[in-house]
Formats: structure tokens, sequence, C-alpha cells
């Protein structure tokens, strides 16, 4: 039996957790370091349960840390929780297993944007269910990007307009992503990756400050920041 959270939900989310923080630097895997007091991953499932969409929420834990995962969410939320892989693309490929049948659309959402708000999560639903197969939220890109060298000698300046910096959740229609993770070959680090490459249209909605990433200790930092101030 998979835990259920709205049984009147259309939307299963897929939490890849499995990582193990390198980037942030000596400690336990990222999804389990603590933000406020409490894991990353209990931020971010709690905002994923307040969306009323969310019928079923699969998270894939790192493989030693499975029934640990399973007793810090059991008070937060009803959620499964699977082992994770080497990549990250297994471990969404492991949780997306473990979806049971009901839910027509998955979204995918990285552990690691523990502030996303609920917010979001809806409106990258509700645009799949209006019809859209594939939906990433982004946010446009603000710095100058320029293109290097081996050597770190400047080849040229990107126009930065028709740029986007991608968030998760990715929202898709559940046959899409099934047939985009059956396909997969190299592993890649987003979800709608898989999906361009099946020539599948990725429509864009606007992404939230909030779900920012959180990847190096500065990033925990803003977010115990942004936390502390109400955000
Ligand atoms: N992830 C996962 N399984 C992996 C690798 C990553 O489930 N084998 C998850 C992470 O737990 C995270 C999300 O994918 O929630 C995004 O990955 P990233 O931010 O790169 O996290 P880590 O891989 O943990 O960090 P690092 O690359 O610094 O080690
Ligand atoms: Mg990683």
């Amino acid at each position: 039996m998979t835990a259920q959270l709205n049984p009147r939900g259309d939307v299963a989310v897929l939490v890849p957790a499995a990582g193990a923080g390198v980037r942030l630097g000596p400690g336990r895997p990222k999804a389990l370091r603590l933000l406020a007091g409490e894991p990353l991953l209990v931020h971010a499932v709690r905002r994923l349960a307040e969306a009323r969409s969310v019928h079923t929420i699969v998270v894939a834990a790192p493989v030693a840390e499975v029934d640990a995962v399973r007793e810090l969410l059991a008070p937060v939320a009803p959620v499964s929780v699977v082992p994770g892989g080497a990549e990250r693309q297994a471990s969404v490929a492991a949780a997306l297993a473990a979806v049971p049948a009901g839910p027509e659309i998955i979204l995918v959402h990285d552990a690691a944007r523990a502030l996303t708000p609920p917010s979001l999560v809806e409106a990258v639903a509700a645009a799949v269910r209006a019809g859209r197969p594939a939906v990433i939220p982004v946010l446009p890109v603000v710095d100058t990007i320029k293109e290097v060298d081996a050597g770190e000698v400047v080849l040229g300046t990107v126009d930065r307009s028709a740029l986007r910096a991608v968030q998760t959740p990715q929202g898709f229609l559940r046959s899409v992503l099934t047939s985009a993770h059956t396909a997969a070959g190299d592993p890649l680090t987003d979800d709608a990756g898989l999906v361009e490459k099946q020539g599948v249209p990725v429509s864009c909605v606007s992404g939230s400050e909030y779900a920012l990433k959180i990847t190096r200790p500065f990033d925990l930092a803003l977010a115990e920041h942004l936390l502390a101030s109400g955000g």
C-alpha cells in the first residue's frame, strides 16, 4: 500500500533525496542536513504536502538511510520511501517505479530545493493539467554569461535574453515521463532533458526565488536567513 495524502489529488511527486551533498562540505547526506533545526527533506516534504493536488509523495533516500528517512517523515506526511541510486536519474527512476496507479501528473522535485512554496507546485501541476506534456519552472538569468576555453580565456558573450535558469518541481504527463526514463541513456541533471530528447515540447512557467537549490554553504546560510525573516 502506498501512503496517500489527498485521495482526490491527481499528482504524484517524486523527491530525489539520495545525494551526498559533496559541495555542501563534509557531513551527513544533504537531504538530512539541518536548516533551522530540521532536515532539508522535512522542509521540502512539508511544503509538498501542503499542495492540495498532491495525492502521493515518493522519496528516494540514501540507501543506508531508508529506515531513518521513513521514521523522520512519518510525523510530517504520509510518504513512500525507496532506496535511491548512484545518479540522480537512477533515484528518480526508482521513485517512479513506486508510484501507484491513479495520479496521471508526475512532478519531480529536488529535496535540496527545501523552501519551494506549495503555490509553485500547484502552478506546475496546473500547466500540465491544462494540456502541456512537460513543464519546468524557470527564472531569467541575471548575470552576464561568457563562454570560455579550457584555459579560462573568453571565447564570447552569450545572449542572456534567451537563457533561463531551471528549477524544480518539473511536471509531466505520466506517460511522457515513463517513456523518457525507459529510453534514457547517459544520466542528465534534470528530467526535462530526457523528455526533450524524445522530441516532446517542454513549456516554461515562472519559477520562484524561494525554490533555490541549496548546493553550497552560502545557499544554506541564505535559506536560514529567508526562514528567519519569515519567508
Ligand atoms: N540526488 C539523488 N540521487 C543521487 C544524486 C542526487 O536523489 N544519486 C538528489 C539530491 O539528493 C538532490 C537532487 O538530486 O535533492 C539534486 O542534486 P544535487 O543538488 O546535486 O545534490 P547532491 O548530489 O546531494 O549534491 P552534490 O552534487 O554537491 O554532492
Ligand atoms: Mg549532485
